[in-house]
Order: structure tokens, then sequence, then C-alpha cells
């Protein structure tokens, strides 16, 4: 199926092989800041297949991951937009992909660790209790600066449930 969806001029695609690179460099000015988890390439090159980008004439300028962690729960991650291009439905875009994404693999609920709970609310996330998710979510924080200190709020979507959209 062609995953392309098309805006202004940008294009929300699967990743390749060849954008890992664009990537990281998307997420690490953001991790730097304790916004994001920092990723390795190495971790990117076995998660390729999590991600979608947004293209502007070949430029990578946002991307996107939909990690599944069950059968019943992925996780939206590494969700990154290029300053210069804030504000313009990127992010929106890119989280809606993962959601058509999760939807089509038959997956009904996806989850957030963020500090833009504002954000996903408008995407129709709801904040939940970290504490009803499964031990298997808490892999990747082992890797966080801040654990155990978590101070990120969690936010969870119903992929079957309607929603409004603002
Ligand atoms: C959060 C982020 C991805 C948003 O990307 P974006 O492309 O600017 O967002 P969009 O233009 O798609 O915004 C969609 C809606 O959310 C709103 N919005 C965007 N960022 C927001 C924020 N920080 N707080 C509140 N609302 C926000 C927009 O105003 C827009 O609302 P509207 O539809 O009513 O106009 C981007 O700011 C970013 O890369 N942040 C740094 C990394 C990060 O924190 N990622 C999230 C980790 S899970």
């Amino acid at each position: 199926m062609d995953r392309r969806t098309r805006m202004e001029n940008f294009v929300i695609r699967k990743a390749k092989i060849g954008d890992v690179r664009a990537i990281q460099d998307l997420i690490m000015p953001y991790a730097r800041e304790g916004r994001l988890l920092p990723r390795s390439l190495s971790e990117l090159y076995s998660r390729i297949r999590d991600f979608f980008v947004c293209e502007d004439n070949g430029r990578i300028v946002g991307c996107c991951g939909l990690h599944i962690v069950w059968e019943d729960l992925a996780e939206i991650t590494s969700l990154a937009v290029n300053k210069e291009f804030h504000g313009r439905g990127i992010g929106r875009s890119l989280v809606q992909a993962c959601i058509e994404e999760a939807e089509e693999l038959g997956i009904p609920r996806l989850f957030v660790l963020t500090y833009e709970e504002e954000f996903f609310r408008k995407l129709g996330f709801q904040i939940v209790d970290k504490n009803i998710f499964p031990q298997k979510i808490w892999v990747d924080c082992l890797k966080c600066p801040k654990f155990p200190e978590c101070d990120e709020v969690a936010l969870l979507f119903n992929v079957s449930a309607p929603q409004e959209s603002s």
C-alpha cells in the first residue's frame, strides 16, 4: 500500500534505511534539551521500520516512530519536527500516520510519554496514570538520564474509538 500523504509541499512516508542519519539529526537537538530520548544509529537502524518521516523537497524535516510493545499496545516514540517547520501540521500528520498504521495492524491502544501534553490532547490522546502500563514499556526508560525520576506525562489513544478533531 502507498502510505504517502501530501500536505503543502510535504510528503509523509515510511522511513527508509537511508533516512537514519537525518532522523538522528532531528532527534539529537531535542535529546540534548532533555525533551526526547537520545537514539544511537544502531537503535535507529534496528527500529527503522517503526518510523514515518516528513520530507520537504527531499529534506527530512520530521519523524515519528510507532513501536509495538504487546498485542494490544504500541508507543509513539521519537516525534521530532525541525524547529523551522513547527506549527505547520507536520507533527499532527506524523502522529496521524502512526494511528492509521496501528489501526491497520489491529493494535487498539497507543500511548506516549511526553512533555507535550497539550499537543497530544489536541490529537485525541487522554492523560492516564503511568502505572497502568505493563513493565515492558519501561525498557526504554532505563536509558533515560532522568530514570527513575520520570516527570513526563503518559497519554493514551484508543485507536478504534471515534475521535474529535480540533
Ligand atoms: C511537539 C511537536 C512535534 C509539534 O510539532 P508541530 O509540527 O509543530 O505540530 P503541529 O503543527 O502539527 O500542531 C498540531 C496542533 O498542536 C498544536 N501544538 C503544537 N505544538 C504544541 C505545543 N508545544 N503545545 C500545545 N499545542 C501545540 C498546534 O498549535 C496545532 O493546533 P491546532 O490544530 O489547533 O492549530 C514539535 O514541537 C517538536 O518537535 N517538539 C520537540 C520534540 C518533542 O517534544 N516531541 C514530543 C515527544 S513525544
